[in-house]
């Protein structure tokens, strides 16, 4: 299987490659790289031979792949793929943006939670397979569950998404921002006597006049941002209306489950959180609650509802860099003996972005 790879150098991309090299999925293709700058270079290592880089832009080249796995972008979808499908191409497009997701002809890719919709899809001969919003694979990946046996009636899904999700530049953002606020009140933090009231001041001027706000708009750094993506006419942000749209759609659901929430950027790198209030449909005892969240997949990382665990373990720092999704923070609300609150926490780069493109490449390949 010849398989095409575009935008394989920017963060999304080489998680991916990492990931296939860890996986050794090169050894079952002929990968085949693509530049929109540097056609003729060399490609990555792969642990193989690779032909030059070739262009990009070139639906000629592009035709002559079984696969092409994009993360280059919403604009490079826009532009290069409908050329290719006018030109008869009729190979499978395996893509992160977001641009064709909602396409009726295109299927968004979380295969531990919908694998039954991407075979259908695959026997109907859909050929575009979508990589989903960060923020609902996770939670997905978290609570999967309890979906799959029917028993959410809705969800308020209240996100802490991470600088990663803005991508590179905005992580670089984040750290410069840390630096600065530091850099405010260093000798004071040297000194154990110094006032704390007087630091305090000297951060929140240094917040709100020099902290760089050029790729988030906002300072983030020893702060937060209550608005993710654009304004939709609703008064909900863009990444609050994909919440219900993705998770039905991922799901392939006949009738519609709410899914809302508020959705805020805070100051961790790469791990996306949500705070859930789940409505069940019934009471169910909190012990087949928490049966049902581990059967969902082999990645749930269930961490019993307890202090000492859950600050250990439930955190970006524990989770960071793995494919596991914490799970915890389960218990009963006031409101009721339906309402279940649970904390979701996951890598924004590996499931939700890169881990369900290769895996999808791993199902065509059978
Ligand atoms: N839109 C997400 C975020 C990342 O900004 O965190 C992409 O799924």
């Amino acid at each position: 299987m010849r398989v095409g790879f575009v935008g394989w150098r920017g963060m999304v991309g080489s998680v991916l490659m990492q990931r296939m090299r860890e996986e050794k999925d090169f050894e079952l293709i002929e990968p085949v790289f693509f530049t929109t700058s540097n056609v003729g270079g060399k490609g990555p290592d792969v642990g193989r031979e690779l032909p030059p880089l070739k262009d990009a832009s070139s639906v000629d080249e592009l035709k002559g792949m079984d696969v092409i796995i994009t993360c280059q972008g919403g604009d490079y979808t826009t532009d290069v793929y409908p050329k290719l499908r006018a030109a008869g191409w009729d190979g499978y497009w395996i893509d992160a943006a977001s641009t064709m997701r909602m396409d009726d002809d295109a299927v968004i890719i979380l295969d531990p939670v919908n694998r039954n919709v991407i075979d259908a899809a695959l026997a109907k001969g859909v050929k575009n397979y979508i990589g989903g919003n960060c923020t609902n694979s996770i939670l997905l990946m978290g609570v999967g569950g309890l979906f799959r046996d029917g028993l959410v009636e809705w969800v308020s899904s209240m996100t802490y998404q991470a600088a990663s999700g803005g991508g590179a530049n905005h992580m670089r953002e984040l750290l410069k921002g840390m630096g600065v606020v530091h850099g405010a009140v260093a000798d004071e933090l040297a000194t154990p006597s110094s006032a704390i009231l007087e630091i305090d001041r000297k951060v929140a001027k240094a917040i709100r006049e020099d902290v760089p706000t050029e790729f988030f708009g906002a300072p983030l750094a020893g702060g937060l941002i209550p608005w993710i993506d654009k304004q939709v006419d609703n008064g909900q942000s863009k990444e609050e209306w994909k919440g219900q749209a993705e998770v039905n759609k991922i799901l392939g659901t006949a009738s519609t489950i709410p899914v809302d929430g508020l959705c805020v950027r805070i100051g961790a790198m790469r791990c996306h959180s949500l705070a859930l209030t789940l409505k069940l449909k019934k009471d169910l005892p909190l012990a087949e609650i928490e049966s049902i969240i581990k059967s969902g997949n082999q990645w749930v990382k269930w961490v019993p509802n307890d202090r000492e665990v859950s600050v250990k373990e439930l955190t970006p720092a524990s989770i960071t860099g793995g494919l596991e999704v914490g799970v915890g923070r389960v218990r009963k609300l006031n409101m009721g003996p339906e309402y279940v609150s649970a904390f979701v926490i996951g890598d924004q780069l590996l499931w939700g972005a890169a881990e369900p493109l290769r895996r999808m490449l791993r199902i065509l390949l059978g």
